[in-house]
């Protein structure tokens, strides 16, 4: 492979020239635009020399260190690829353990490394280290995505002491950067809140991104970040850095500007309440650290990163979604058969791909007719479904449209036959009183009789329902009074093979059911990261369905996750009318969840327009390149666009975002097109009657429309405005 090549001049230049000693090791990590560079020194010490952009001209990477000059005191220490602790070391370590004679010190060296190249576009370069006062290694793994300059990073511990050694930190990943000042752009977020941006300057000392809460680990503050460099990175300028964990439980992010200004990044799973005993001869293997860089602003390291997402991670990422009319909140858990039935025909006339039955079809003993009880007893509630749910996959099949259906097979009430059937199941505290989130408990997911048992309650709906076409995959609470029964002595390694166990459960799902699609959902998104959604085709974003919210929202979790992955659904939620409702659930995977019948005869023909505008535009904004043109937190109007690859078609969404007297939209710069072409420029999704403001033949060069723009015409009475962009035949 070229870039395998290229990989290694570099190595061979820096090592056969000049002053570097051939003693010394460098190992490049090289992306397409990208370049870290570790050097093992003399002494075997390993330490980032450099990360950033690769240079035009790699036989300079040797001067790097006459320029970045490390003290000789911290050489190795600070700049340590991956920190260990209890030796020459008092810097925040990577890894931390204890020895089988009780001992904590640690000091990893390098012994060899290798670069091999594992798939078109990709490869893998991995690092041993090992302690050579105790038989402890670690292998350092950097998996690269050449082309979305993508790096995912994970560490393997392994030991061959007499007896078990203890993991106090174990992280997945240890980065060094150097700039003049650090931007860390954060979220925080709870039920309906999430994903609020902090953006601040970091100061020396260490920032902390952590998760305690075990399930729904992003509910307070997800694992992904960006760091600018030197200021904040606008859309199109800028130095920037975006990380994430891989890991759907506890996790730490530590941010350190160090005494010699430089940024050390610590990330992996959370030590807190965590020190895991390592068996002799095991491998602990640490979930990867996502992350990407780009000298050129947040768009460009978005839209890498979304295609990324769609080539590598997303099941079906490139393929396609069903749109789907969902009934939660235009039923909650009062239904029946027949009135499930007129939903069927609904979604029909709707002219949706699929209809989703939500929380409340289970449960007899203890029925789900509200949050209070039946989590657990994942059997049809025969009052609500005398005829199971095999009459109504049948009947949906007969209205031609597909039927998909809500879990929350991690959970349990106490009001419930598994509840009373086993105890030993549920995540509590043997000797403290039961505290509950939403009136529930989290099942022990790290027991394998538990993982079974989870696993078959979605192998048995699809055995019993094959025509089942798709999942919503809830986690309503999170986890308190952490105990697990069967771990006995083992406590401390409950939060870490609770997610191991969760994967295990969607691992042998995704082997038997490799297809289907499954919707990512965590009493809203309290549970969004790359870890999970290497399973799920979408994420719910968030309850918080006023569209005036989601266009808050929606632009923050575009910055990672591709518009494919997010499930947007039009609800009543808000005070906007239906149209902007309908045009912010666009930009993504569509859905509905009103209640058709009550729609009257123009808003019904309005939304089923609505369907077949967005079936039309839909593979641009799934497969396109997203550029966020207009900032909601900084403009009136927002504003997003989608281009094919081609760049022969775009979708543009524009929304009001202020509601002042007086307030419209001024020309927006478009980007992504192709200067030379022509496009001819339309409004599409008007509401019945209404006529568009953009009069004439609007055709324009791409150069035009990049450089002095269009305006949308978006008003108090245009409060969203989506515009369609065809090139015209022959350019
Ligand atoms: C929380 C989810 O976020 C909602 O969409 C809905 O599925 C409810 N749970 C059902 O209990």
């Amino acid at each position: 492979m070229n870039f395998l090549k290229k990989g290694t001049v570099v190595w061979l230049l820096l090592t056969a020239l000049g002053k570097i000693s051939i003693a010394q090791v460098v190992i490049p990590v090289i992306t397409s635009h990208n370049a870290m560079l570790l050097q093992a020194d003399k002494g075997g010490d390993l330490k980032t020399i450099y990360f950033g952009k690769k240079l035009a001209d790699q036989a300079e990477y040797k001067k790097i260190t006459e320029v970045y000059k490390t003290s000789a005191d911290y050489t190795g220490v600070l700049n340590s690829a991956y920190t260990s602790s209890g030796s020459r070391n008092l810097a925040e370590p990577a890894i931390s353990v204890t020895h089988a004679d009780g001992n904590k010190s640690l000091d990893l060296k390098y012994i060899s490394h290798k670069i091999e190249n594992i798939g078109n576009d990709v490869s893998l370069v991995s690092i041993l280290l090992k302690d050579p006062a105790y038989p402890v290694e670690v292998t350092l793994y950097y998996k690269l995505y050449y082309k979305e300059d993508v790096i995912e990073q994970w560490s393997v511990i392994r030991h061959h002491e007499k007896g078990n050694i203890v993991l106090d930190k174990y992280a997945s990943a240890n980065l060094y950067l150097k700039a003049g000042s650090y931007w860390l752009r954060q979220y925080h977020g709870d039920w309906a809140k999430e994903m609020q941006p902090e953006e601040t300057e970091l100061t020396h000392g260490i920032k902390t991104l952590d998760s305690k809460l075990g399930t729904r680990a992003n509910l307070f503050e997800p694992s992904m970040f960006m760091v600018s460099l030197n200021k904040p990175a606008t859309e199109d300028e800028g130095s920037v850095l975006y990380g994430s964990l891989e890991w759907s439980g506890n996790f730490k992010i530590d941010l350190e500007v160090d005494p010699q200004d430089n940024l050390r990044i610590i990330a992996g799973i959370n030590n807190y309440a965590s020190p895991y005993a390592l068996k002799p001869g095991e491998d602990f293997t640490t979930p990867a650290f996502l992350y990407t860089f780009s000298d050129k602003g947040k768009g460009d390291v978005s839209r890498k990163l979304h295609t990324w997402a769609r080539n590598y991670k997303i099941p079906d990422g490139k393929g396609s979604r069903y749109t789907l009319l969902n009934n939660w909140e235009s039923t909650y858990f009062d239904f029946d058969e027949s009135k499930l039935s007129g939903l069927l025909k609904d979604t029909k006339k709707l002219g949706v791909d699929l209809f989703l039955l939500d929380d409340g079809w289970f449960g007899n003993k203890y029925p789900r007719n509200g949050d209070n009880a039946g989590l657990g007893d994942w059997q049809e509630n025969k009052k609500k479904l005398p005829n199971g749910l095999v009459s109504l996959v049948k009947e949906a099949q007969k209205e031609g449209v597909k039927f998909g259906i809500w879990v929350e097979p991690e959970m349990v009430n106490p009001k419930s036959d598994l509840y009373l059937k086993h105890p030993d199941w549920v995540i509590k505290q043997p000797k403290r009183p039961e505290y509950y989130f939403r009136n529930q408990l989290v099942l022990d997911l790290a027991n394998p009789a538990v993982q079974n048992f989870v696993y078959g309650i979605i192998d048995s709906l699809f055995i019993k329902n094959p025509g089942l076409a798709y999942i919503k995959w809830d986690c309503n609470a999170v986890i308190y009074n952490a105990h697990s029964n069967y771990l006995g002595k083992n406590q401390s390694q409950f939060y870490v093979d609770y997610v191991k166990g969760l994967y295990k459960v969607l691992d042998r799902i995704r082997i038997k059911y490799p297809t289907v699609p499954m919707m990512l959902c965590s009493g809203g998104g309290g549970r969004v990261d790359y870890g999970a959604l290497k399973y799920f085709t979408e994420y719910w974003p968030s309850d918080n369905t006023d569209p005036l919210e989601r266009i808050f929202m929606q632009w923050e979790y575009s910055y990672f996750y591709p518009a494919i992955a997010s499930a947007n659904h039009v609800t009543d939620w808000g005070k906007q009318p239906l149209k902007f409702r309908v045009d912010a659930a666009m930009m993504g995977r569509l859905g509905f969840d009103i209640v058709i019948n009550k729609l009257s005869a123009s808003d019904l023909l309005f939304c089923q327009n609505a369907v077949k505008t967005y079936n039309l535009v839909k593979p641009i904004i799934w497969q396109g390149d997203q550029y966020r043109l207009a900032d909601p937190g900084k403009n009136n109007v927002a504003s997003i666009m989608y281009v094919d690859s081609a760049k022969a078609s775009a979708v543009v969404f524009n929304y009001l975002v202020n509601y002042r007297y007086g307030v419209e939209s001024k020309p927006i710069l478009f980007k992504g097109l192709d200067p030379k072409k022509h496009y001819r420029v339309t409004e599409v999704g008007l509401y019945p009657g209404t006529k568009s403001a953009l009069a004439g033949q609007l055709i324009y060069s791409g150069d035009f429309l990049m450089t002095i723009g269009f305006d949308p015409s978006v008003n108090s009475n245009r409060t969203s405005v989506v515009l369609e962009l065809n090139e015209l035949a022959g350019g």
